[in-house]
Order: C-alpha cells, then sequence, then structure tokens
C-alpha cells in the first residue's frame, strides 16, 4: 500500500510517500481501506518525537473514513463494504495511507450524508470533545465557557457542541477567523492579537483550553469560583491551578465506538457541521505538516486518500 510514514523523528522533511506491506486483520481487527485521514496536532507532535514511538518506519495519522476490507476473526458486527470512520486504539498511529488494520469495537457506521472527507475531519475532534465538553467538564444549559483557539479543528467542534447543549459560547481567534467562529455559533469573540483575554472576560462556569502553553496558564483567570478548566494541549496533565476555588482537568479522550456514534448522530440531526477543510494528497504530507506545525489555520487539513 501506499503511505506518509516516517523512518527517523523530525522535522516535516523526514516524512516519506511510498510503499508499506499491507497489515492483516488479527483477531478483533478490521482492515479498512482508507479513503480519508485527518492531520491533528498530535502528528507533527509524534513526529518530532514527542511519544517516543521506535518502531520505523511506520505511518502517521490517527484518524480515518473508508470501507471495511477485511474482517480478523471474532469480529461479528462489521462486513467487507460497511463504510465506517473512526479513531486508532492511544498510542497507534497508521491513518495516512490506503490500509489500516484498527481494533472493530471502537470503529463506527458512517451515515451516508456524511462524506469521507467530513468523516475524517470529524473523528478525533469529535471524541475529544466528547471526552472535554460532557464527560469531564459536564457542561450544562445556560452556563458560560470560554473555548481557547475556537478556529482550531477541536475548538470547532466543541463551540458548536457547546451550543447544542445551551451554553453561552466566549471563544478566541484572530480577526481573520472572527466571521468563521461567528458561524459556527460563538456568541463572544475575542482578537487575542488585539486584547488580553483575561481583562475582558471574567464569572465563566468552565474553560476549554485548545492552545496550551501561557494561554492554558492565563486560563484560570476568567473563571469563576468553583469553576472548571480542561486542557488538552498541555501535555498528559492539566497545568496546576494558580487559584485553589478552581478545578484543572485533563479529558481522557479514551477510544469508544459509542463517541463515534455520537458524532454521526449530531451530523444528522443538523447539530454539528463539518469544518472548513484544506484538501492535500499524501504525497504532500510534509506541506501538511508544515501547516499544521504553523497552528494557524482554520478547521481542518485532510488527506483524500481515494
Ligand atoms: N487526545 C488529545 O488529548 C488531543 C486530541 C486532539 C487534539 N489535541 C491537542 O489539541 C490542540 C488543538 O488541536 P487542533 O487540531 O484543534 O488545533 P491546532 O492545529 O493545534 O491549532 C490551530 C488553531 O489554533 C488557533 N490558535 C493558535 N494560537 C492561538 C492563540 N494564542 N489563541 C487562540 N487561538 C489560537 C489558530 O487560530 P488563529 O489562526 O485564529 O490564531 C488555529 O485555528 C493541539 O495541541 C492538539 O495536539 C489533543
Amino acid at each position: 500500500m501506499k503511505a506518509a510514514f516516517i523512518e527517523k523523528f523530525g522535522g516535516p522533511e523526514v516524512l516519506q510517500y511510498g510503499d508499506l506491506p499491507d497489515p492483516v486483520a488479527a483477531p478483533g481487527e478490521v482492515v479498512i481501506d482508507v479513503h480519508a485521514a485527518s492531520v491533528n496536532g498530535a502528528d507533527w507532535k509524534v513526529r518530532v518525537g514527542q511519544y517516543g514511538q521506535s518502531k520505523f518506519p511506520f505511518p502517521l495519522g490517527r484518524d480515518f473514513s473508508g470501507l471495511v476490507a477485511a474482517v480478523g476473526q471474532d469480529v461479528a458486527d462489521l462486513a467487507v463494504g460497511d463504510a465506517v470512520f473512526g479513531v486508532c486504539e492511544a498510542g497507534q498511529e497508521g491513518a495516512y495511507a490506503e490500509k489500516i488494520a484498527v481494533k472493530a469495537a471502537i470503529v463506527a457506521r458512517k451515515p451516508a450524508g456524511l462524506s469521507d472527507v467530513d468523516a475524517a475531519a470529524l473523528a478525533l475532534v469529535g471524541l475529544t470533545d466528547m471526552s472535554a465538553i460532557e464527560d469531564t467538564l459536564k457542561l450544562e444549559r445556560g452556563e458560560t465557557i470560554l473555548i481557547q483557539g475556537g478556529a482550531g479543528g477541536v475548538a470547532g467542534f466543541a463551540i458548536q457542541l457547546a451550543k447544542h447543549i445551551g451554553a453561552r459560547v466566549i471563544t478566541t481567534a484572530s480577526a481573520a477567523n472572527h466571521d468563521y467562529v461567528r458561524g459556527l455559533g460563538a456568541d463572544e469573540i475575542i482578537d487575542y492579537n488585539a486584547k488580553d483575554f483575561t481583562k475582558v472576560v471574567s464569572g465563566c462556569d468552565a474553560v476549554f483550553d485548545t492552545v496550551g502553553g501561557e494561554v492554558a496558564q492565563k486560563s484560570f483567570a476568567v473563571l469563576k469560583p468553583g469553576g472548571r478548566a480542561a486542557f488538552i494541549a498541555s501535555g498528559a496533565q492539566a497545568p496546576t491551578p494558580t487559584r485553589k476555588d478552581v478545578t484543572a482537568l485533563r479529558p481522557p479522550v479514551g477510544r469508544a465506538r459509542r463517541h463515534m456514534e455520537r458524532i454521526a448522530q449530531l451530523f444528522q440531526a443538523g447539530a454539528i457541521r463539518p469544518p472548513e477543510v484544506k484538501l492535500y494528497r499524501l504525497s504532500q504530507a510534509a506541506d501538511a505538516h508544515r501547516l499544521s506545525e504553523s497552528r494557524h489555520f482554520r478547521g481542518k487539513l485532510v488527506f483524500k486518500v481515494r
């Protein structure tokens, strides 16, 4: 199969496009003919070696959409030809490829009205947001949430999910992305280049930070007493709160078919629309990584694999 893979850690130039052996379905797994795979913020971190995988070569990529091509032993609920989408198990990479073997129990059927490109674009970001907004922050109708980094993939889905729950959404984005995040449902938008968000936001019930670094640290300041903040761009642990009266949380982002099915339901109900997408071929993986690593683009970068 063709794949975009690495043989060593490093800059975008270590991404190669070429042939790797086809995967086979172990018991409990399916092999999927990948039609689309998306670029996630984690991918360039894997590429530079932050996650420490060492069995080279391996394709990068964590989410995909496509057709079941082979079914391993003990898989009764999926069949060859089924249209599916999903996210690899934690610690597994491999979606930047024409084929991937993945545990069947974490893959879901793709609704007919959702394209492969959009399904791949929604998979890991949707899963992350279910974990962060619903399971971890337990956001409720009528609450106010600050979502940091509104124009990104995770935050764009999160804005829509929070609005669907009935919360008031404040978000941060550069001026060029304000129309985009307004279109996703944001009630209040802060141009983080022009204003310090801690000076204009206060009394929030919750914060969801997708930016990390200093933005994450400063986010505690906007919470009301008893407020809670979830962090997904600060590594495996939430940063230590700068105050004693708030809670810092790190969503676990566990893989489960039910999360994929919920993404499908939210899409079918019209609650979530796919993000703006910039398309690439697998042979352009280095270019896609350069843009991803710049951290200034809108929505999602997606490989159209077939
Ligand atoms: N399982 C997990 O824990 C998990 C899962 C998914 C993602 N993540 C992490 O979550 C983070 C977000 O990922 P992503 O793919 O959604 O987006 P991303 O590619 O990391 O970020 C892109 C967005 O960030 C915005 N941005 C950059 N600096 C900003 C700032 N100072 N304030 C506000 N917005 C800012 C940019 O908008 P502007 O152009 O407007 O600046 C751009 O739209 C990444 O660090 C990723 O690794 C973790």
